[in-house]
């Protein structure tokens, strides 16, 4: 099966957030299940770099404001084409927005342009190429479905992924016809959303099969406290809606062989963390005391849920635990981690940027990574966390209530639980989780046992890899058997 993927981000090249580890994991995960991807990206400064040996496999003269290429190579281990318009995508720093934190004011025909690009590759403008399925990533591709059901008709099938229902790419009617999109998109059905246009709506209306990316997301945007304005049309849709879990990509994130790390270790020199734990003290700054590190790498906005741990910083200490923060994000979240830090020298430490490396030690060198989202499409570093024996404690929503077990006396006398799960999302019963985490910590036996699971439980794509498969191939009418876990 020929699938081109395409994405605003795919790692190691560019990336923001999880999407970008999914779309760089994904090709190579599913090469032995029969697919043939490759990845279609903005041609950003950092994509161009890395493709400098590309192929210019195509021209097209006037292309949303300016002439454009396709660009065809390897990057960054994957089969890239890349669309090189530099009017759009020559720019420096973060690839939605500019320098002042504000979207970049063009972002509509930016990702217009990158969808369309899919649906021009599926028309076959590149000789010797022409992808089958079209497997489209969040709003920012969420055109390229609408451009192949609503303009001139082309073969191929389209996937829809929804990595997060909160970002629905919604702009301004002004901009509809600089889309391309046939007038037919115009409506209420398909791209029309509350008096703007929305790219994740066309998208959702117009895709052969939509999936998101866990089971329980997959049912909780069906529902108005989640769906954010789309549960109604996910509910129609009902029938083409999948949840397949993210996988991590077991090689990149490998405690036993971890570049990043001061020692390597295993599930069976679990002792070898100590080594970690000891640079990122030195790195923070911190003299912890005898309880556990806690830690937070993410994105600092409402929906990670990190307000409701500000209040809880001064209770942690007195408990005996400490914490590290690695985050950017809202400016509040950013200054009252500081603040925190300021008041506890040596047992809260925080570095307010992005630093894929520092992550790594984080994972390896604490001893639980606190997740308490409001909702969690996936989640991808509570995955990190049990790969490195860094337990994840986290609020029970999407996918982080798909992938660890909560340390009830239950679960431990059976042997089965990984982490510790806390409903509802709130600061009570964050602070009770906290609580229970650090009782647990101070049983070593039990704590050693739950690390050992989880760093043996299954993270990895494979079972995921198989879904998409399967989904590809009834898509393309190649099999009758959807896997039945929506
Ligand atoms: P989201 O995509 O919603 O941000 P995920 O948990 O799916 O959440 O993925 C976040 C990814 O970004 C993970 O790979 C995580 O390690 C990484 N990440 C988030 N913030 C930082 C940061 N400040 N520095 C390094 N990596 C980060
Ligand atoms: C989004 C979600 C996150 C998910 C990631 C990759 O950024 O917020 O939960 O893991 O996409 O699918």
């Amino acid at each position: 099966m020929e699938v081109l993927s395409v994405a605003s981000e795919a790692y190691p090249l560019i990336k923001t957030g999880g999407l970008a580890d999914v779309v760089g994991a994904l090709p190579s995960a599913l090469a032995p299940h029969g697919v043939s991807m490759r990845v279609l990206l903005p041609g950003y400064p950092k994509v161009m770099a890395a493709l400098e040996s590309g192929r210019d496999v195509h021209g097209f003269e006037s292309f949303f404001g300016g002439s454009a290429r396709l660009l065809a190579g390897r990057a960054g281990g994957l089969d890239v084409i890349a669309l090189d318009a530099p009017h759009l995508f020559d720019r420096p720093g973060n690839p939605y927005v500019g320098p002042n934190g504000n979207d970049w004011p063009d972002n509509a025909m930016r990702f217009a342009a990158l969808s369309f690009a899919a649906y021009q590759l599926a028309n076959g403008v590149v000789e010797g190429y022409v992808p089958e399925l079209l497997h489209c990533h969040d709003w920012q591709a969420g055109l390229a479905p609408a451009y192949v059901r609503y303009n001139a008709p082309v073969a191929a099938k389209t996937v829809l992924t929804v990595h997060n229902i909160a970002f629905q790419g919604v702009f301004g009617w002004d901009q509809f016809p600089a889309l391309r999109l046939d007038y037919r998109a115009a409506d209420e059905n398909a791209i029309e959303f509350f008096g703007n246009m929305s790219f994740l709506k066309a998208g959702l209306h117009s895709a052969d099969a939509i999936t998101t990316v866990s089971p329980t997301y997959a049912h909780e945007i069906r529902t108005a406290a989640y769906g954010m304005g789309f549960e109604g049309l996910l509910q129609s849709r009902a029938d083409s809606v999948f949840g397949i879990l993210n996988g991590i990509d077991t090689t990149a994130w490998n405690p036993a062989e971890d570049a990043a790390l001061p020692q390597r270790y295993t599930v069976s020199t679990l002792a070898g963390r100590g080594a970690s734990r000891q640079a990122l003290s030195t790195r923070f700054g911190l003299s912890p005391a005898d309880g556990p590190i806690f830690s937070v790498v993410s994105r600092l906005t409402w929906q990670k849920g990190l307000d409701m741990l500000l209040p809880l910083c001064d209770r942690l200490v007195e408990q005996g635990a400490s914490l590290v923060v690695l985050g950017s994000g809202e400016a509040a979240l950013e200054s009252g981690f500081a603040a925190a830090a300021a008041r506890h020298p040596g047992r809260i430490g925080v570095e307010i940027g992005y630093d894929e490396e520092l992550s790594h030690l984080i994972q390896a060198g604490s001893d639980a990574i606190l997740i308490p989202s409001r909702f969690e499409p996936c989640g991808l570093t509570q995955l990190y966390g049990l790969r490195y024996g860094c337990i994840p404690v986290v609020s029970r929503v999407g996918g982080l209530a798909d992938t660890v077990i909560d340390a009830n006396e239950a679960a431990i006398e059976a042997g089965v639980s990984t982490g510790v799960v806390f409903s509802p999302a709130t600061e009570e019963a964050f602070e009770e989780a906290i609580r229970r985490t650090i009782e647990l910590f101070h049983r070593p036996k039990v704590w050693h046992k739950m690390q050992r699971r989880g760093m043996k439980s299954d993270v990895s794509w494979e079972a995921s890899a198989e879904k998409y498969a399967n989904l590809y191939a009834s898509v393309l009418g190649l099999n009758e058997n959807v896997d039945p876990d929506r």
